[in-house]
């Protein structure tokens, strides 16, 4: 039986709650004899700052790129907003992004039937909606050089950030997103700005290059304006999306919501070789943090992606997948997804229930 080395870093906020869950999920399977487990865990974020003066401590870096793959909670802690830009907690996961590598982010879109009455659409609009966004993570706007705030000679402050990527890079994301379209419906959508941005017209030259190797995938093109407002209109059109760091960030909150909760989506950030870091795309949450109300599906989600692409635990990711939808359907519900006839319940109980569902 195989050892799963995983790097637990749970962060702030509701961080440690939810990936407590997620724990004890994995934590079921592994006594069913599915695999054997060895956690170890770090502060991360606010709490990796304030145990040891980093957000992404030496330790904790060092135990990331020695594990198989890193459960990750949630990071952001407004009480350190006043700190500079390089120790605030969001820095933890940038930090963990490139110096790991991880530059392809999954983030998958999914309704499940419970939920299409919590999207803020038309039920019938989302029903059945299941969109893989593909988020380039490591390069444009968020890590290009150079950047800063400069005083310019008539005394004004000038802010700039450099949007930037190398064909390399786009091809390289570009592969992972034509493969993932191979497995599902074979669609790609491709979402840039070529009509303003010379970044992304090279990003959509690679990407038309890149789709002679693929022949059966139907690939096509949009602008990001575009995309958001048909994400809107008519997301069932979409089956992968891929798109460059800032646009997949903004795309994938918006297609969260259209789910009904973000505390429903996880994701992977995997590198060249499967190595990934699996989170749910919500953040700390610090209105909630510690009062047992957090939902923490989406960190279990992630857990299952984790069994999938690091660990190629297929069954047991969809054991914990079928899991989660056997709960919904029992009608259990934190707060987030509560609905008429639902039983509210907290994380631990939504834990839980998932843990049982497991048999
Ligand atoms: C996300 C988050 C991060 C991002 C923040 C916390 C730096 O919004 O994972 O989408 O912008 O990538
Ligand atoms: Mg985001």
């Amino acid at each position: 039986m195989s050892t799963l080395n995983i790097a637990v870093l749970a962060g702030d906020g509701i961080g440690p709650e939810i990936t407590e869950q997620a724990v004890a999920v994995l934590e079921r399977l592994s006594e069913q004899g599915q695999f054997a487990l060895n956690l170890e865990h770090a502060a991360v974020g606010g709490a990796g700052y304030r145990a040891k003066g980093h957000p992404l401590p030496e330790g904790t870096l060092a135990l990331a790129k020695a594990s198989q793959a890193i459960l990750f909670g949630s990071v952001g802690d407004f009480s350190l907003d006043h700190l500079s830009r390089e120790l605030r907690p969001e820095q933890a996961i940038l930090g963990l992004r490139k110096a790991l590598g991880l530059f392809a982010n999954l983030r998958p879109a999914v309704v499940f039937p419970e939920l299409g009455h919590a999207s803020t659409l038309k039920p019938e609009i989302v029903s059945g909606m299941d969109i893989l966004i593909v988020r380039e993570l490591t390069g444009d706007i968020y890590f290009g050089q150079p950047r800063g705030i400069r005083r310019l000679e008539n005394g004004d402050r000038e802010g700039f950030d450099t949007m930037v990527y190398n064909e390399t890079e786009i091809r390289r994301i570009g592969r992972v997103a034509f493969e993932a379209a191979a497995k599902r419906s074979r669609r790609l959508c491709s979402v840039d700005k070529a009509n303003v941005l010379e970044t992304t017209q090279l990003w959509r030259d690679v990407m038309t290059e890149l789709a002679a190797d693929y022949p059966n995938i139907e690939l096509s093109h949009m602008y990001v304006d575009n995309a958001a407002m048909q994400l809107l209109k008519n997301p069932k059109q979409f089956d992968v999306m891929v798109t460059g760091n800032m646009f997949g960030d903004i795309l994938s909150d918006e297609a969260s919501m259209l789910t009904g909760s973000i505390g429903m989506l996880a994701s992977a950030s995997l590198d060249s070789n499967n190595k990934g870091l699996y989170e749910p795309i919500h953040g700390s949450a610090p209105d909630i943090a510690g009062q047992d109300k957090a939902n923490p599906l989406a960190t279990i989600l992630s857990a299952a992606m984790m069994l999938r692409y690091s660990f190629g635990l297929e069954a047991s990711a969809q054991a914990i997948e079928q899991a989660v939808s056997k709960v919904l359907a029992q009608g259990y519900a934190t707060a987030d997804i509560q609905r008429p006839g639902a039983q509210l319940v907290g994380t631990k109980a939504m834990g839980q229930a998932v843990v049982a569902a497991l048999g």
